[in-house]
C-alpha cells in the first residue's frame, strides 16, 4: 500500500487524475472501475480538463461503476447514472456502449448482479478501480459487517450512510434504503486500486482502512491485503495517522518520497507483511 498525503482537496484531485490519465496513456483500452460521491468530483473535473486540453482519449475505455441506489430512475439527479454523466461521461469521448452502471431498477435483481460480475470478467477484469470511503469505512456500498467474499449484490444502507448522503437530497426520507453494489471480492479482483479521501470527517475511516486490523466492521481495511493500492488523502483525512506515516508520505516537491513502511498483521493465525 502506498500512501500519498496532499495539502488540499485540489492537490488530492490532481494526483488522482494523473494516475488515471497515466493508466489510459499506458493502456488506452483500460477497464476502469469508477466511484461516485463528492470526493472524486475534483478528479473527474481534472480528467475532463486533460481530455479537452490535450485530448486524453476515452474512446476505447470501458467503465464499470461501483454502485447505484435501488429505486431511483436514471433521470433522477441523485442517481449515480446521472452523477457520472454530469461529471464525466458527457464531457469525454467514451462510447455509451462501454459505460456500465448497475441498474437500480432491474426486473430480476439477482440476475442483474450476476450479469454485472460476469460482464466485468468478460471484459478482462478491472485494470484500475477508483474508490472513495464512507465515514463508517464503507467502500462502494459495502457497509460494516459485509462478507469479504461478496460479489455484486443488494445492500441495505446503514443509518449512518443514509444520514451522510441526505445532504444531496431534499429530505432525509428521500434517501433510498437499498442499493446495488459491487462486492468486496469484485473490488479486490481489480488489478490496481486508488482510494481517495478528503476532510476531517474521513480521518477515522482512513485510520481504520490503513492502520486498523483487517475486519469486516471496517470494510476498507481489506485493502491492506491488496497488492497494488495507492491511498491519496488530504492532510485532514490523514490527521489520525501516526506521525511517521504522515512524515514519510507527505508530498514534498523537492525530495524523493520514501514510501517503504511495513507493518505486520496477524489474521486468523497467518502472518502478513504489508507495505504501507
Ligand atoms: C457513497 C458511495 C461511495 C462513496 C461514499 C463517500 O456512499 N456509495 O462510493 O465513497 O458515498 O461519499 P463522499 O465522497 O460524498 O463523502
Amino acid at each position: 500500500m502506498r500512501i500519498i498525503v496532499t495539502d488540499s482537496y485540489e492537490e488530492m484531485s490532481t494526483v488522482a487524475a494523473r494516475i488515471v490519465a497515466g493508466q489510459l496513456y499506458l493502456k488506452p483500452n483500460s477497464v476502469l472501475g469508477l466511484a461516485t460521491g463528492s470526493t472524486p468530483e475534483g478528479m473527474y473535473a481534472n480528467l475532463v480538463k486533460v481530455h479537452q486540453s490535450v485530448g486524453l482519449d476515452f474512446s476505447e475505455v470501458i467503465s464499470f461503476n461501483l454502485d447505484e441506489y435501488i429505486g431511483l430512475d436514471k433521470e433522477n439527479e441523485q442517481s449515480y447514472y446521472y452523477f457520472m454523466h454530469k461529471h464525466l461521461f458527457d464531457h469525454v469521448n467514451i462510447k455509451p456502449e462501454n459505460i456500465h452502471i448497475p441498474n437500480g431498477n432491474p426486473e430480476n435483481l439477482e440476475e442483474e448482479c450476476k450479469k454485472y460480475d460476469k460482464l466485468i470478467e468478460a471484459k478482462g477484469g478491472i485494470d484500475l478501480q477508483v474508490l472513495g470511503i464512507g465515514q463508517n469505512a464503507h467502500i462502494g456500498f459495502n457497509e460494516p459487517d459485509i462478507k469479504f467474499e461478496a460479489t455484486t449484490h443488494k445492500v441495505k444502507l446503514d443509518e449512518e450512510t443514509i444520514k451522510a448522503n441526505a445532504r444531496f437530497f431534499e429530505h432525509e426520507e428521500d434517501v433510498p434504503k437499498y442499493a446495488i453494489s459491487m462486492g468486496i471480492k469484485t473490488i479486490m479482483l481489480a488489478k490496481k486500486i486508488i482510494l481517495l479521501a478528503s476532510g476531517k470527517n474521513k480521518a477515522e475511516a482512513i485510520y481504520k482502512a490503513i492502520y486498523g486490523s483487517v475486519r469486516p466492521d471496517a470494510p476498507a481495511s481489506i485493502l491492506q491485503l491488496h497488492q497494488d493500492v495507492v491511498v491519496i488523502v488530504d492532510k485532514d483525512a490523514a490527521s489520525l495517522l501516526p506521525e511517521k506515516i504522515k512524515r514519510f508520505c507527505k508530498i514534498n516537491k523537492n525530495q524523493e518520497q520514501p514510501s517503504r513502511i511495513y507493518k505486520f498483521y496477524i489474521i486468523e493465525g497467518c502472518f502478513l507483511l504489508c507495505q504501507l
